[in-house]
Order: structure tokens, then C-alpha cells, then sequence
């Protein structure tokens, strides 16, 4: 029995949010955000909602020390509004100081959907141009053309054995091979960075539906350590899991005071930043990648226009970034609202933003300013405006938005060369 409610390859949305993230131990990101210079408005309004260790990232940034971000794309269709968000995390925290990667997981929509390697070019490229249009820079790559990936993706796959895909993903003895090596490519680009670069917190942004990636990554990084460093009542452990001798013997000789015992030494006196940075070092000089384990974040899905989730398999949900204005204004005109059956009861009861997809494209894209989301939810809620009113205005925006930024990735589409 798969342990894991979570699915990332099936389209059913609406995961009761609180819930999951109790059971899988991710945590809220409000308590961190005091940590953070500034703080976003995806996270003031509570779309980014909860994380893996992103303490160690608010610091980072705080303190302008090196981290990374690194986040995927699975290439299966034109990009829509349903990827914007995503986009803009990125952008921020690159903006943030991040050294920012982005790969499109063709292998895994190869493997998965089997899309053509044509096909995954054409569409990794309209994501990139969506990217370069929100102003990203940092490195790019497609999953397939990167042989050090695919290396280090088949160094990590000796970690893993198929009992623990089986828990993790439900896999079954009818899975195609392929399909887990998409998982493990997966697993090899959230430890890119650290391998092309030096060793550092990795900021990884996605939707809960990959938190499955984000739990098998984690451990693997860990397995991959030579060393568990850890603070003990008045010393720092450090024990050795499965390091050669001369790692050991470097850590004692680092440390004056240490006390060297058989597979672990006790280090009074000194800080245990101190000391997991001394550790790393070693381990690296001895061969090893010593991975900082990877910190992630979650963002609630923009909802598509016709209710469940926003897909490139139900074509009424989205608005892509190369619809025709006629066509946008159509589907926001029929979009899903939170109004009342009739024109009275809206007045006398008023709407339901919350429950609005239209509300929830403004919140998430369309109304940058604070103020101006809060009299759009105000009107809503006092019946003093109409649904159709309301949709014609959010039709304008988007069709705003979307002619600005169309601008854009054309401009971006002559920087990519795949
Ligand atoms: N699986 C992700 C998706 O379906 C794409 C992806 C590939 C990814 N590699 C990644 C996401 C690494 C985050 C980190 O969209
Ligand atoms: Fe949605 Fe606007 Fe109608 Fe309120 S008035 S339910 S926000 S469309």
C-alpha cells in the first residue's frame, strides 16, 4: 500500500491543504516570515503557505549568504496562469540573492506522458521565454541534454531500491522503468546545484502534489553524507556513518579538544555551525558531495476557471499565455463565481470571494495592490457589485496582463537557443 496520499501524476485537485501537511510534517511558513527583509505578497496571502526548513533560506537571505533555488517544469503543454506562480517565486528569491536553475523534466514527461522529444523541446522553450519575461536570470537546462544530471541521477539511483518507490509513489510491478528514472532525475536536479557549485541550502519551490519528490530527495542527501553532526548536552557528536578513517582523523586533528572515540568524536567548545562546516569540508576533500538537505516551500494551486484544478487536460480551465483576447474574455466571462443564484439574492446576501475563481485569479495575478483586493472582496461580500460587472473588469485586467507579457516572452523567445 502506497504510504502517500499525495499523487504528482494524477490531475485531482483540492487536497484538504491543513490536513496534508499535518500528516506529511510540513510546516507553516507565516511563523518564519518575521525572519525574512521582506516579505512577499504570495506569502503575505497566504499562496506560498507552508515549507521543509526554510529557516536556514530566510537567514540566507537575511544575511546575504550563498544559497540556491532550484525548480522544475514538466513540459507536457503550453504554459498557462496555472505555472505563474511558480514562476514568480523563483524570480523573487533569485532577486533575493538566490543562484537560480530551472529545469524542464522532459524525461519525465517522455516517461510519463509520452510526449514526443519534439514536442518537449517547443513547449520547455515557451516556459523558458515565460520565465525570462518575468525578468528570471540564472541557468537553465533541459533534463535530457545534461549528462552530469543523468550521472549524478545514477549515483543517487543506488540509494533507492523499488520497495521504497512502491511506498512512496504506489508504484506497481506494471510501472515502466523509465517512469522511475524520471523520479530519480528529479531527485538528481534538486542536488544539481550543489554538485556544479559547492555545497549550500537549496530553496526548492513547488506545489504539495511533489512533496513526494521532496521527502525521497531529502533522504537521499542524507544517505549520502558521511558524517551525522549533532548538538549534545554541552558538546557537538559527530558520528561517523560510513567514512573512511583519514575523515575521522582530519576532524579530531581540526578540533584541539576533541575526543576521538571508535566511529565518533565528542567536540567540546566549539559551535555546531562551526563544526557542520569543518565536517563538510572534509567530507568533500574526501571525496564526498556532503549535501545540505534540501528546504522547500508549498503554494495552494490557482484554481482553473471551470472549479477543480487548472490543467492542460480540461482546456476550459486554463488561460494559456497565447490565447486570443476573445478567447480570454469568454472564458472569464464563463468562469465559475461565487455568486448568488439571482440578482436579488446577491444583493441581499452578497458573494463569496473565497469560493470565486475569478476572486482567486485576482488575489493570485491580477490586483497587485493590497487595497485594491480588499474593496474587490469588501464590494463582493456587500452584494454592491455584480458578478457580471466584477467578471468584465477581470477580464480587462487579464487581458491587460496578458498583452504586456506576450510583449515580453517574444522579446525573451530570441535569448533561448535549445
Ligand atoms: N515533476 C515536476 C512537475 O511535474 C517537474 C520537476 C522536475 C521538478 N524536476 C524538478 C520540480 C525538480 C521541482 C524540482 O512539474
Ligand atoms: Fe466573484 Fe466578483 Fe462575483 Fe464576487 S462579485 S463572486 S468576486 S465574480
Amino acid at each position: 500500500m502506497p504510504e502517500s496520499s499525495i499523487n504528482p501524476w494524477s490531475s485531482t485537485p483540492s487536497l484538504d491543504v491543513e490536513k496534508t501537511f499535518a500528516e506529511f510534517g510540513i510546516d507553516p511558513i507565516a511563523p518564519i516570515l518575521s525572519e525574512l527583509p521582506e516579505i512577499p505578497y504570495f506569502m503575505r496571502r497566504g499562496i506560498v503557505v507552508g515549507q521543509r526548513d526554510y529557516l536556514p533560506i530566510a537567514r540566507a537571505i537575511r544575511n546575504r549568504t550563498p544559497f540556491y533555488l532550484l525548480t522544475g517544469f514538466m513540459p507536457s503543454g503550453h504554459p498557462h496562469l496555472g505555472h505563474l506562480m511558480l514562476m514568480k517565486e523563483i524570480v523573487w528569491h533569485v532577486q533575493q540573492g538566490a543562484t537560480g536553475y530551472v529545469t524542464i523534466a522532459d524525461r519525465e514527461a517522455y516517461a510519463v506522458r509520452g510526449l514526443s522529444w519534439e514536442k518537449c523541446r517547443e513547449y520547455g522553450k515557451e516556459y523558458l521565454s515565460c520565465l525570462y519575461a518575468l525578468g528570471f536570470e540564472g541557468k537553465t537546462y533541459f533534463q535530457s541534454k545534461n549528462n552530469r544530471l543523468k550521472d549524478l541521477a545514477f549515483e543517487a539511483a543506488t540509494k533507492v531500491n523499488f520497495s521504497e518507490l512502491n511506498a512512496i509513489y504506489g508504484f506497481s510491478p506494471e510501472t515502466a522503468l523509465a517512469h522511475a528514472d524520471s523520479v530519480i532525475t528529479q531527485v538528481a536536479d534538486i542536488l544539481y546545484p550543489q554538485v556544479e557549485g559547492e555545497p549550500a541550502p537549496t530553496l526548492v519551490p513547488v506545489g504539495i502534489d511533489q512533496d513526494p519528490h521532496i521527502r525521497l530527495t531529502r533522504g537521499i542527501a542524507n544517505k549520502f553524507r558521511m558524517f551525522i553532526v549533532e548538538e549534545r548536552d554541552g558538546y557537538i557528536s559527530v558520528r561517523s556513518k560510513n567514512a573512511p578513517d583519514s575523515a575521522l582523523d582530519a576532524i579530531k586533528k581540526a578540533f584541539p579538544y576533541a575526543k576521538k572515540y571508535e566511529g565518533h568524536i565528542d567536540i567540546r567548545g566549539a559551535g555546531c555551525d562551526d563544526v557542520s562546516a569543518k565536517v563538510r569540508e572534509i567530507e568533500r576533500v574526501c571525496g564526498g558531495y556532503a549535501f545540505y538537505t534540501p528546504s522547500s516551500t508549498y503554494h495552494i494551486f490557482l484554481p482553473g476557471l471551470t472549479g477543480g484544478k487548472m490543467s492542460s487536460s480540461i482546456p476550459e480551465s486554463l488561460i494559456s499565455f497565447f490565447e486570443p483576447e476573445a478567447v480570454v474574455r469568454k472564458k472569464v466571462m464563463s468562469g465559475l463565481t461565487g455568486g448568488r443564484m439571482t440578482l436579488e439574492e446577491q444583493r441581499r446576501l452578497g458573494g463569496e470571494p473565497n469560493k470565486c475563481t475569478l476572486y482567486l485569479l485576482n488575489m493570485f495575478h491580477m490586483v497587485t495592490d493590497d487595497a485594491e483586493l480588499a474593496e474587490i472582496h469588501r464590494k463582493c461580500c456587500s452584494g454592491e457589485i455584480t458578478c457580471g460587472q466584477c467578471k468584465r473588469e477581470t477580464a480587462d485586467r487579464v487581458v491587460a496582463f496578458l498583452k504586456d507579457f506576450k510583449e515580453k516572452m517574444d522579446v525573451a523567445a530570441e535569448r533561448i537557443e535549445v
